[in-house]
């Protein structure tokens, strides 16, 4: 596939570095100042090195990447909320000249996923999304293979960042503000972690999982979210929990009622206590109990993996 990357933070450059090693080829990689764009291909790693040094990608107008020629144009800008824009834009752009489109940046699917649907139904292009969710674990395509009809509810660990702080805070006894620097030093959390640690994250994620499973039932946005976050959490509530052998955990659920996201005691234990950046998804089925999916929930060539795992699903285009 010839893919144009929107977005060169640490999942579009990861994306950008290995999609060659699966046959693919970058014609196209911008970041919101500017793009390289070269149909004959772009050298990815001479874009990268010039980015780091010169903080800029290349000189041309980052919408030159959209006119690119390429099959799917992988959205990898940061997550907004709201209309979803820019990232919406561009979403809307590719599939209206019928290419694919391949997102990492939830905006697109949590706040405006009818829109999208509607999109992709009228483009020859199709619209995947597997990086939204859980970084590199197969979530939505454990969904669609087992039949999204016969899964009742999705449950679980959606955000590696506040579950890294959880996890050495229940372990180290260390505050959750000695923790987050130390996150953020390890280039575990954001540089602007507000999202993680307030559960905004792990509900753009359940909201995407709720539209997922809903099939077009009923379309699902931040606003049916009832969230909270960890950042009130005192160590002490972390002793008290093991004292119980229990832990706390960032735990988010999509149900058809809507989603829920705040910190829940949970077995030490148990399947959803998993440690540091790791999520987990558990699955009810109708028919056939849970099913659980576990993995690195976060990270640049983690999400990547889960991006070029869609691009290998796309068909051809005519
Ligand atoms: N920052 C997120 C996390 C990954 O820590 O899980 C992107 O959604």
């Amino acid at each position: 596939m010839k893919l144009a990357i929107l977005g060169s933070g640490a999942v579009g450059s990861s994306v950008a570095e290995l999609a060659g090693e699966y046959g693919h080829e970058v014609v196209a990689l911008a970041d919101s100042s500017s793009a390289v764009v070269d149909d004959g291909g772009v050298d990815v790693a001479a874009a990268l090195d010039r980015k780091s040094a010169e903080g800029a990608v290349g000189a041309a107008d980052p919408d030159d990447a959209l006119d690119a020629d390429y099959d799917a144009l992988v959205e990898a800008t940061p997550t907004t909320l709201g209309d979803a824009q820019p990232g919406f834009g561009h979403v809307e752009t590719a599939l209206e000249r019928d290419r694919h489109v391949v997102l990492a940046n939830k905006g697109p699917v949590a706040e405006r996923y009818g829109d999208v649907m509607d999109l992709a139904d009228d483009s020859a292009g199709e619209v995947l999304f597997e990086a939204t969710v859980g970084g590199a674990i197969p979530v939505l395509s454990t969904i669609s293979d087992f039949g999204a009809g016969q899964i009742t509810a999705a449950r679980g660990v959606l955000n590696g960042t506040a579950n890294f702080i959880l996890s050495r805070m229940a372990a180290e006894g260390l505050d959750y503000e000695h923790v987050l620097a130390e996150a953020q030093d390890l280039g575990v959390a954001e540089a602007d972690p507000t999202f993680d640690v307030d559960g905004t994250d792990a509900a753009l994620k359940c909201v995407i999982l709720s539209n997922v499973l809903s099939q077009g039932e009923r379309v699902y946005s931040l606003e049916d979210a009832d969230v909270e976050g960890i950042e009130e959490i005192p160590g002490t509530a972390l002793d008290l929990a093991s004292e119980d052998n229990r832990t706390v955990r960032l735990i988010g659920e999509a149900t058809p009622d809507g989603v829920t996201v705040g910190p829940r005691l949970v077995p030490q234990n148990g399947a959803l206590s998993v440690t540091g950046t790791r999520n987990i998804v558990q699955l009810e089925t109708e028919h056939a109990g849970q099913l659980n999916v576990s993995g690195r929930g976060a990270g640049g060539p983690e999400t990547a993996s889960a991006v070029l795992a869609d691009v290998g699903r796309l068909p051809p285009l005519e």
